[in-house]
């Protein structure tokens, strides 16, 4: 089977992580995922007891703080803004559309490649986990097919209504191209759309824990098809950014995420990835100008509660 076929082996690792979190951690929580365990189905046992029996060995508690860090600044965002679009860009496993508490009024964009989105349905339907009708699967390569903004809106998207996107742990396995060909489909939604990504620096500007993960995780995704391919800096990134139009926020590293971080658990921040919060400029003139009839301030929902 090519790579291409297969569904994505980081995306069951992404979740194994958060189904951890919530066994071998300290609580209360840093992201609390409550459908992740459920849906690693026959794989969760043997997943999770590496997590249960070496769950401070650097590539194990690294994967955790990552996920569960990542998560929660991006739901809590989602909580703030208080939008009705929220799009998930290399969505994997990300249990976000199926738990209890999302907002009704919400709908929700999952894009990933097609293999891993077939196997997510099965294992949806295989953990008995109901697909709300707000959701809904988006097919596509980032690689391959530069036309996202337009699969969004036959899924039913509205490109004139501000959206979240978040694109957590995918631009490393993405050519510069294919991260640059996705950020000039964003630029072009409704202003005020906000963009979560999250990105690796390169090795000169990680820490030393940040490092050993690399070496650690770079090799085994490589082996399994998914190699890391691209590493950015913050002002890389942000550069990016403003050449696609879109205005840098903040940039967030792990250490930022407000969390008690004198633990007795395995979890630490490190630098290695950063999340940087950007947003379609009121200017965009890839924007439609008649988008106003739909303004977004009429349309504000009432936001869920962020975890703490
Ligand atoms: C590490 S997983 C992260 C999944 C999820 N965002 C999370 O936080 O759990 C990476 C995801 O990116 C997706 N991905 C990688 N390359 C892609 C591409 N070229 N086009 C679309 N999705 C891609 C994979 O299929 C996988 O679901």
């Amino acid at each position: 089977m090519t790579p291409d076929a297969q569904p994505s082996r980081t995306a069951l690792l992404s979740a194994a992580a958060r189904a951890a979190h919530l066994l071998v951690d300290d609580h209360p929580a840093i992201f609390t995922d409550p459908l992740a365990h459920r849906l690693l189905g026959e794989r969760a046992e043997e997943l999770l007891s590496y997590h249960q029996v070496y769950g401070s060995h650097p590539a194990l508690s690294g994967a955790r703080t990552s996920v569960v860090t990542r998560s929660r600044y991006t739901e809590n965002r989602l909580a703030e803004m208080a939008v009705d679009q929220y799009v998930i860009l290399g969505a994997g496993l990300d249990s976000f559309a199926y738990r209890e508490a999302r907002p009704d009024d919400l709908r929700v964009f999952e894009v990933d490649k097609p293999a891993t989105q077939r196997w997510k349905k099965k294992l949806l339907a295989e953990a008995g986990i109901t697909t709300p009708e707000t959701v809904e699967f988006v097919a596509v390569d980032f690689e391959k097919d530069p036309a996202l903004t337009s699969h969004l809106v036959q899924a039913g998207f509205d490109p004139n209504r501000p959206a979240l996107v978040s694109w957590l742990g995918v631009t490393m396995y993405l050519t510069e191209e294919a991260i640059s060909q996705t950020l000039h489909a964003i630029s072009g939604l409704a202003p005020g759309t906000e963009l979560i990504v999250e990105y690796l620096l390169p090795a000169e500007l990680r820490d030393e824990a940040g490092q050993a993960y690399a070496e650690l995780v770079m090799a085994a995704a490589a082996a399994h098809g998914e190699p890391w391919q691209t590493f950015l800096s913050a002002e890389q990134m942000a550069a990016l950014l403003r050449d696609h139009l879109l205005e840098p926020r903040e940039h967030v590293r792990q250490k930022d995420i407000p969390v008690e971080w004198k633990r007795g658990d395995a979890l630490r921040p490190t630098e290695l990835s950063i999340l940087t919060r950007a947003r379609v400029r009121e200017s965009s003139p890839a924007t439609d100008p008649t988008a106003g009839a739909d303004s977004p301030t009429n349309t504000r929902r009432k936001p869920p509660a962020p975890q703490p």
